[in-house]
């Protein structure tokens, strides 16, 4: 398949093969197509509104020792800290008061913390009327529970790479299984859940990438966040390429097209690689926004990579920027929670709302056709009055009586049939006062027409221009004197 009709696919099936994510990965031709799309995409599935998250780094301590990162235990450069509870609830009850309505609470892995303190901080954090995202590693489940019950709303556990031995190889020591555990545990406890995968780790192909994105769609994340692998030389890793903005942009465009109604953030990283990736990101499928709410040396001290942004700025100068750059794209800033609107919901309620134009079309199409089916009553006056109101809900409430009926109708006839459904409605409440009063009538003609249910004239354009007919003899003879 050509790479623009395989980009079409994913706008309109948010469907592709490992083969075709691969094919659209390994070409740079079309990028600008795909980010158009993913960009669409966002706009019709999550809309123009911007997720802020406040980011609280609140410690950089870490027992692992991930070869790309900055915090690895081994890495004797950093200077570590570990923030106190209170300072970690204060700095989340200065973003509340900044108006942030999500805090993410992130930190390297290990038990830096009792499991108290954490429940203490997250109950606490909770009671600002915020949501709560956890990103601080693997976990027993119990653990997760735990966090859960106490308030913790979504958890961000990074599956970085679905290469499960490049992955273990990165992260000497831990065990890809245990973390693809973590990420269902958590899904099962009822975690809003993210993960999402670095680009560019040495030795890393684009079938492996095309399977991160897979992985991400099969567990049914609610959030995937990418970013660009970038060497830092403290690290085992100094020395290695790197991954792209490109790249990671593209990732996250395809993750876009496949999982259309997630969150998906603008990455920190990115913008470290390209002084607008963030705003770019917003442009090509990302939602949300992760600005640092974390104060003071602690930010530059929290060296994941090098060239990371905002180390020297206040919360209150990055929330300020931030909002500026995002009104800046004709984008706003969400004043929600940010919670992922699954599409299910918004599809249903989207038929409703479609449902009820269509009846006004209808109607309004039955106000055009009244001339040509001759009752010779002027139904425009009626459609000004409360009975019209009446109508329109009877309408609705005898939708699926509709729509089983119509199943019989051939399909040229439907639109016809539908118009007669409709006017028989309207008429019969007019002539009736009320819709029960005009089913009973219905019952009674139909025992006229040998006994059957009223549904007998109804099921056909004929019948109901029976029952049409009728109420115009009705309504003259009642308005003789
Ligand atoms: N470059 C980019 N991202 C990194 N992370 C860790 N080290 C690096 C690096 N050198 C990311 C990991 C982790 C998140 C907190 O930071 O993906 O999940
Ligand atoms: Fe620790 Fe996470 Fe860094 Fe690995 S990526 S060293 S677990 S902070
Ligand atoms: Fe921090 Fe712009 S977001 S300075």
């Amino acid at each position: 398949m050509a790479v623009i009709d395989i980009i079409k696919k994913a706008e309109t099936k948010h469907d592709l093969t490992r083969q075709e994510i691969v094919e659209l990965l390994k070409t740079d031709e079309h990028d600008a197509e795909l980010f158009a799309a993913a960009d669409r995409v966002r706009k019709q599935f999550v809309g123009d509104e911007v997720h802020l998250r406040g980011l609280i780094e609140f410690t950089n301590c870490c027992s692992q020792n991930c070869l790309y990162c900055g915090l690895r235990q081994d890495n004797v450069k950093l200077e570590r800290y570990r923030l106190e509870p209170e300072t970690i609830i204060e700095f989340a009850s200065k973003a509340a008061s900044d108006g942030y309505k999500t805090v993410v609470l992130q930190a390297g892995e290990g038990e830096f913390y009792s499991r108290e303190e954490m429940l203490q901080i997250i109950k606490s954090i909770k009671a600002l009327d915020v949501a709560i995202t956890l990103s601080i590693g693997e976990k027993t489940r119990e653990e997760y529970q735990a966090y859960r019950d106490a308030g913790a709303d979504r958890y961000l556990l990074r599956i970085e790479t679905t290469d499960k031995k490049l992955y273990e190889k990165m992260s000497p020591g831990m065990i890809f299984e245990n973390r693809v555990r973590c990420l269902h545990d958590l899904k099962e406890l009822g975690y809003e859940l993210g993960t999402g995968c670095l680009v560019g780790l040495p030795g890393q192909t684009m079938e492996s990438l095309a399977d991160d994105i897979l992985f991400f769609k099969e567990l049914g994340a609610d959030m995937i966040g990418v970013g660009p692998f970038i060497p830092n030389s403290d690290t085992p890793l100094g020395d290695a390429t790197g991954g792209t903005f490109e790249l990671s942009l593209k990732v996250m465009a395809i993750t876009r097209l496949l999982m259309p109604d997630i969150n998906i953030p603008a990455t920190t990283a990115m913008e470290a690689l390209n002084e607008n990736g963030r705003m770019l990101g917003l442009q090509s499928g990302a939602n949300v926004i992760m600005p640092n709410v974390t104060e003071g040396d602690y930010r530059r001290l929290y060296a994941l990579y090098p060239g990371k942004i905002c180390v020297g700025d206040t919360p209150a100068h990055c929330r300020s920027c931030v909002t500026a750059k995002i009104e800046d794209i004709g984008r706003s800033v969400s004043q929600g929670y940010g919670y992922r609107k699954k599409a299910a919901v918004r599809s249903m309620a989207k038929t409703v709302i479609n449902r009820k134009l269509e009846i006004m079309q209808d109607i309004a199409d039955v106000v055009a056709m009244n001339k040509e089916i001759g009752l010779g009553q002027d139904i425009a006056a009626l459609v000004e009055t409360e009975k019209y109101k009446q109508c329109e809900d009877f309408a609705t409430k005898m939708n699926m009586e509709l729509t089983v009926i119509e199943q019989k109708v051939p399909d040229e006839a439907k639109r016809a049939y539908r118009i007669r459904f409709k006017l028989a409605m309207m008429k019969g409440i007019e002539v009736f006062g009320e819709p029960s009063l005009f089913l009973q009538w219905i019952d009674k003609q139909a025992d006229a027409f040998g006994g059957e249910a009223w549904r007998c004239l109804i099921t056909s354009a004929e019948g109901l221009q029976k029952v049409i007919d009728e109420l115009g003899r009705i309504s003259e003879s009642n308005s003789q004197p």
